[in-house]
């Protein structure tokens, strides 16, 4: 049936851009660890401490690793096998063929543009967490996402930023890009700075109870701390611009989320160790824990480097969303327009602004918890088709090669991917599915009503 028309492994799956193959490992490890940190450990600890885990939050960083690192060597295999642009969606495309390209490449633009919101929604907590501490407060129905019982009706701040961000990257996407660089060592410095002064404000007793939620407290934990470990992806996508791909990617990914994940178990740790978990509820935890031990001038530091560095998540995630936006019209599965390439800037304009205008409606008026449960659901339902994707691959192209990248102990370790995705996914709250149903059935309408006709692939059916 046409709709598992497949690409052919040597087409070029998305734009040969012909771009300088000169990123090695290390430039891989900043690349993911600049798009992963941000708003899942900077924010989100806080309310899944108080609400969900409680201190055993570090169990739970460390279930979603273990969902993460499988999902990251389902990656590396595609990486190093199929190394073109376009992530899950382009290898899709090559193993089951165009409606499960379509859905993942849709189920991907969700996960982008909602962890933009997500982030954009979580850097409006740190601005204003450090507007009040310098006394200055927004009105209300300003400050929040929509919520007619607290009175809160959209989040100004965080439309504001995705309006700034929008334009930037549509501007200026290689100096944004260039400031993410930067912005990883500020990262780097502000979390240490939290440790090495938190270490010795740690009172062993906030951590008892450790598990006031029980082990299901753990579970549901981990289905919302997957989020902090999105977007390590980002190292996939630079495949045409790496030395040796077959090597470099595999490393990459794996080097930035274990080095993430070490992270964010030390300063969950050290978070849950200075402010009893009941405490945590807060929009700017990380800052918050500073305040409560009265390092003000740290926790200053800490709110504008966080505000630094997640403004910088927005923008490389923004700048990957218009990519892949950019990919898939391109491929003729969505309309032609949004693969218009700016002639003075050379960037795809027409994608980034759709890209803008629905992070912003999503991040204005959705609360950052179900937008982060929303970003997770999206991404675990496609880590399954790449779980039963790698099984396909090794079935259509036999083993991989000695210089290419083995996921291991294929079918046992891609079908855990698949139980402990599926798991994590039941785990997530009523809304969030009825959302995530909504966001389904939208795929499906866009591919029958537009993608199916519009194909690059239709038109070689017609020749
Ligand atoms: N992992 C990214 C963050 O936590 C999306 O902000």
């Amino acid at each position: 049936m046409s709709i598992f028309r497949r690409k052919a492994l040597s087409a070029p799956t998305a734009d040969s851009s012909g771009m300088k193959k000169e990123l090695k490992t290390s430039d891989l490890i900043m690349l993911g660890i600049g798009a992963v940190v941000g708003t899942g450990i900077f924010v989100i600890t806080g309310v899944a401490a108080n609400e969900t885990a409680g201190p055993a939050l570090t169990l739970s960083f460390l279930v979603a690793a273990g969902a993460i690192i499988l999902s990251g060597l389902c990656y590396a295999e595609f990486a190093s096998r199929i190394p073109v642009l376009g992530g899950p969606y382009a290898y899709m495309y090559v193993v089951f063929g165009e409606i499960v390209a379509w859905m993942t490449g849709w189920l991907v633009i969700c996960e982008f543009f909602l962890a933009v919101s997500s982030v954009a929604s979580g850097w409006s907590g740190y601005v204003q967490g450090f507007l009040s501490s310098m006394g200055v407060e927004l009105p209300k129905i300003l400050s929040g996402a929509y919520n007619a019982s607290e009175g809160t009706f959209v989040d100004l701040i965080a439309v504001l930023v995705l309006i700034f961000v929008t334009f930037w990257v549509s501007l200026e996407a290689k100096t944004a890009l260039r400031l993410n660089n930067l912005m990883v060592y500020v990262k780097f410095g502000i979390i240490l700075l939290f440790i090495l002064v938190g270490i010795f404000y740690v009172k062993p007793s906030n951590w008892q109870p450790f598990m006031p939620f029980g082990f299901s407290g753990v579970i549901s934990g981990a289905a919302i701390v997957f989020f902090a470990f999105l977007g390590f992806d980002a190292v996939s996508m630079a495949a045409e611009e790496v030395k040796n791909p077959q090597r470099d990617i595999p490393r990459g990914i794996i080097g930035s989320i274990l080095i993430a994940t070490i992270l964010y178990i030390v300063v969950t740790l050290i978070l849950t160790g200075i402010v009893p978990y009941t405490s945590l509820g807060v929009k700017d935890p990380v800052a918050f824990a500073m305040r409560f031990v009265e390092k003000d001038a740290v926790a200053g530091i800490i709110s504008v480097g966080a505000i630094l560095t997640l403004l910088t998540v927005t923008i490389a995630m923004m700048y990957s969303l218009a990519r892949i936006i950019y990919a898939i019209s391109k491929d003729g599965l969505l309309p032609k327009f949004m693969s218009k390439i700016d002639p003075k800037r050379r960037t795809p304009k027409n994608a980034t602004y759709v890209a803008g205008i629905a992070s912003m409606l999503f991040a204005g008026f959705f609360p950052l918890n179900l937008l982060a449960e929303l970003t997770n659901i999206v991404t675990l339902m496609y880590l399954i088709f790449m779980g039963f994707g790698i099984i396909r691959l090794r079935s259509m192209f036999g083993e991989p090669k000695k210089e290419e990248f083995r996921f291991p102990l294929v079918p046992v370790l891609p079908l855990v991917l698949v139980l402990v995705s599926g798991a994590l996914m039941l785990q997530l709250q009523a809304a969030t599915w009825r959302v995530f149903a909504g966001a389904l059935v939208v795929g499906f309408i866009i591919y029958f009503a537009y993608g199916y006709r519009h194909s690059n692939l239709n038109k070689l059916d017609q020749k």
